[in-house]
């Protein structure tokens, strides 16, 4: 076995892998094999090569223009937002409409050692950010009488907490059949000097999860493709597991999307500031796509459309509603989506078996995103959402200037008072309140169900 290994690596100049082998025992080579034979080693060379070739994006940038977008001020729009709702509705009555969550990330930026979705966020109920996500589907399925199922992309560095985590929970009320976890796949990091894989320990290569683009492939091989033609889903709404606000499902946002004839709709934010650190939509040559706010030059971030406004402003939160044809026609082609480089710092060891903790970023990691669907989509539009209602990201760890826990709690909270207020009741500006997706899914449906003259004085869930 040892020979036929090697003559498969040494092509590519990565025999190093059998550094150990001899000392390995019968498990552990089969299983060094295994991972070895899964790898498309001629993918990786030329990704590798082509690491420091980096499109010149600032002939596109220069052309770019807004994207075609619903906004917040609706004098524009070719819709109303309630033709859109009712748009929503329908299809959500129809039970057209499934929802995917991502959580396949290793979250590394917010120092918690479990996956992200075991994150305990409720601001009083201190539930976790997979019980907030699973209950406002739940809601939303009651409320139209159907089902919604969920389907949760892991990785293999989060897919066995994740699901033992939601078995041990009864799926938070979903019925079994409607949560379905599926595990996205990983590729090898590589040495950034020379392109050689890197060894985690005698038997294991380091690897890492392929990006949340890698659902394209995985949703293919895990048969939610098939699960989805098998229960009429046509719209898939996706979201990322570090967002508490997200309105999962809400069918304001899915009918301007089916209103559109667009086969990829994403929210957005009006940017705070040109530099803002998330993604930006915009429109050059005719397509409409994503680039990452660390591969937006300063001036162009900073520059003006003749009206005076930032012509770069749609700021992604990552929400989307793909059509399902989409994802099929995608996966049925043979070309799958780009792979992004990104320099990380990874754990190894060297080729004397000694543990290897890098201080610099000593790897190339490689990831396909989901919103390079965008360009391939057609009729992709934007919806402008209000930041206050709709994201609350949590990315870094307690202490940090922006997008911690807190941040999050601070604006779940912010909001659940606001809709208090607006059912008339009483709340002090400091009394922590939250309310479950169970009692409300918004202001409306909170200030029907509110009894009359409530006030509350102490921190207070509403279930
Ligand atoms: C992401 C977006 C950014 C957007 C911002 C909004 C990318 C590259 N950037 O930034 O445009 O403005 O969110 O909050 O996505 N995940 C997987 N598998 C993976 C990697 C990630 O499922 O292999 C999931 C994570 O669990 C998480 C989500 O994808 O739910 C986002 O991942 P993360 O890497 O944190 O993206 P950001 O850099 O925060």
């Amino acid at each position: 076995m040892k020979d036929e290994l090697a003559a498969r690596l040494a092509p590519y100049d990565q025999q190093h892998l059998l550094a150990f082998w001899d000392r390995l025992d019968a498990e552990q080579q089969a299983s060094l094999a295994a991972q070895i034979r899964a790898i498309d080693f001629e993918l990786i060379r030329r990704l590798y090569q082509r690491r420091d070739s980096r499109d010149d994006l600032r002939p596109l940038l220069a052309r770019t223009a807004p994207p075609p977008a619903f906004r917040l001020d609706t004098t524009q729009n070719p819709f109303t937002p309630e033709q859109a709702r009712r748009r929503g509705h329908q299809a959500l009555d129809a039970g057209e409409v499934g929802a995917v969550l991502v959580a396949g990330g290793q979250g590394t930026r917010l120092d918690f050692p479990q996956p992200k979705g075991l994150f305990p966020i409720g601001p009083v109920s201190g539930k976790t950010l997979f019980q907030i996500h699973v209950e406002k589907v739940i809601a939303r399925a009651r409320r139209h009488g159907v089902r919604i199922p969920l389907y949760v992309m892991t990785s293999p560095a989060t897919h066995e907490e994740t699901a033992v985590f939601l078995a041990a929970h009864d799926r938070f009320g979903l019925p079994p059949d409607e949560l379905r976890v599926f595990c996205q796949g990983s590729m090898p990091a590589v040495d950034a000097a020379t392109g050689g894989l890197l060894l985690e320990s005698p038997g294991r290569i380091a690897t890492s999860p392929d990006g949340h683009g890698g659902l394209l492939e995985a949703a293919a091989r895990n048969g939610v493709l098939d699960d989805l033609r098998r229960r009429g889903i046509r719209q898939l709404f996706y979201l990322q597991v570090d967002n508490p606000l997200v309105d999962i499902c809400g069918p304001e946002f899915i009918g301007y999307h089916l209103l559109a004839g667009s086969e990829l709709s994403s929210q957005v934010v009006a940017k705070r500031d040109p530099l803002e650190r998330l993604g930006n939509v915009i429109e050059a040559d005719g397509k409409t796509m994503v680039i990452e706010y660390s591969d937006l030059p300063d001036d162009v971030a900073r520059r003006l459309s003749a009206d005076g406004s930032l012509t770069i402003w749609a700021g992604s939160i990552a929400v989307h509603v793909i059509d399902v044809a989409l994802l099929r026609r995608l996966s049925e082609a043979s070309h799958g989506l780009p792979f992004h480089i990104a320099r990380k710092r990874v754990a190894h060891i060297d080729s004397t078996g000694r543990q290897i903790e890098p201080s610099d970023l000593n790897a190339i990691k490689f990831e396909r995103f989901i919103f390079d669907l965008i360009p391939l989509a057609r009729n992709p539009i934007v919806v402008e959402v209000d930041r206050r209602s709709a994201f609350a990201p949590i990315k870094n760890a307690s202490g940090a200037k922006e997008d911690t826990p807190e941040s999050a709690q601070g604006l779940l909270t912010a909001l659940h008072r606001s809709w208090l207020r607006r059912a008339g009741a009483e709340v002090g500006d400091e009394v922590p309140v939250e309310i479950s997706p169970l009692m409300a899914l918004d202001a409306e449906e909170l200030a029907a169900k509110l009894p009359r003259g409530t006030r509350i004085t102490q921190p207070t869930y509403l279930a």
